[in-house]
């Protein structure tokens, strides 16, 4: 049968934040965009992810008009604390860079751009089948099978990938027009969300020899926290006092003691770095997670696709205005300075405070003399501190 045509002026694959921020700015500037997804809009709400949003990332969701529910229904939290040898050092991102990040979890800012989305009539295609794209390097189409199994072939004068980790995209550039960079790490995370009251108001990141934890908060009686594992851990050998145990022996001690609760969700989240670059491969443009990935130690992931999508938006409105390709032809050098920043300030949290298992007495004390060497100096508490809440720029 046939593929039944349609033509858009941006074509974007991915309806996660950075695809959904991407065609809402669009909107607002009369630029008509198609948003693809493969994964149902259920599936995606149903997906446990990070939650600290960077105040640039809460400025933009507000200021666009996306939702001021951050404001009303997220935490905001004006610093964090580094917790060793038992005990805990609060960096004061407000008294140190004037700063602070949102609590507010992904699963909440894409239920936002969605609600949005749909509100003012945006063109966004979940449960889409056999994606395939073509004709990067001229007017690039994608041929799709919508939810009701009928074909299309979407034209348009720029392709977006925003379609995540395990992209699509970023896949039909050839080998040879791209430099991929990798860094893999001994570490995984185990995350469980636990019916609990809070342990604290402000987030743990905790080092011990025991290896990293991490308390972290949902809601008044939904926690969630990570610690530190093996790679080819499986949840399912983790019972709730297995997994108490752990965390008892990373955080508990000098007064502190964790608040426990039946564990409603456990799973092994494993990580790594990658950059993909240049972000752009003729009128492809990659942006978000389908360009990079980083630990998730400095909670960067999100707030990286959302300022992907500020420059990229900023290049496409440029572009449709004036008819230059000036700022899309800089997007991806402005976009990588952010991210490698990101990278490195993430892989630094991570080696910071995670524990190698083969760690000797020398690497143990030299972690815990670069931990004391951050916490008892500003200079050192006050870059965690701007690089945790958003470099500025934005
Ligand atoms: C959360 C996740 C992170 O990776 C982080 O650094 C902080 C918080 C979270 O899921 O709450």
């Amino acid at each position: 049968m046939a593929r039944t045509p349609i033509t858009t002026q941006v074509a974007i694959m991915g309806a996660g934040p950075a695809g959904l921020m991407l065609s809402h700015l669009l909107a607002g500037q009369g630029i008509d965009s198609v948003v693809l997804e493969i994964r149902s809009r259920q599936a995606i709400q149903e997906t446990v992810r990070a939650g600290i949003l960077e105040h640039g990332t809460v400025n933009l969701l507000v200021d666009s008009g996306v939702s001021d529910r951050v404001l009303r229904e997220g935490d905001r939290h004006d610093g964090i604390e580094l917790r060793f040898n038992g005990e805990s050092h609060r960096i004061d991102f407000k008294e140190l860079v004037g700063e602070s990040v949102w609590l507010y979890p992904q699963t909440d800012v894409f239920m936002d751009f969605a609600a949005r989305r749909e509100a003012d009539g945006g063109d966004v295609r979940y449960s889409v089948t056999d994606t395939s794209v073509h004709d990067l390097e001229g007017k690039p189409k994608v041929w799709f099978t919508d939810a009701d199994g009928q074909d299309f072939e979407l034209q348009a004068d720029f392709l977006v990938g925003a379609d995540g980790s395990r992209s699509h995209c970023r896949r039909r550039i050839p080998e040879a027009a791209r430099t991929q960079y990798f860094h893999e790490y001994p570490f995984a995370w185990f995350g469980i969300l636990a019916e609990a009251p809070r342990s604290s108001e402000e987030l743990i990141y905790a080092n011990s020899e025991h290896g990293f934890a991490l308390i972290s908060q949902r809601t008044e009686n939904v926690q969630r926290m990570y610690f530190q594992c093996d790679p080819a851990e499986r949840a399912e050998d983790w019972d709730d006092e297995r997994i108490w145990a752990e965390f008892r022996k990373r955080v508990n001690g000098n007064g502190f003691e964790l608040k426990e609760g039946p564990v409603l969700e456990k799973m092994v989240l494993p990580f790594r770095s990658f950059v993909h670059a240049p972000m752009r491969h003729g009128n492809l443009f990659l942006a978000g997670d389908a360009a990079h990935t980083v630990p998730p130690t400095g909670a960067k992931g999100l707030n990286l696709a959302i300022n992907d999508v500020k420059l990229l938006f900023e290049g496409l409105e440029y572009f449709y205005g004036s008819g230059s390709t000036a700022l899309l032809d800089s997007y991806s050098d402005r976009a990588l300075d952010r991210v490698w920043k990101a990278q490195h300030f993430s892989y630094w949290m991570t080696s910071m405070l995670h524990t190698p298992t083969d760690a000797d007495d020398f690497a143990r004390a030299r972690q815990l003399g670069e931990l004391r060497s951050v916490v008892s100096s500003e200079h050192g508490r006050a870059y965690l501190a701007e690089a945790y809440t958003g470099w500025p720029g934005r």
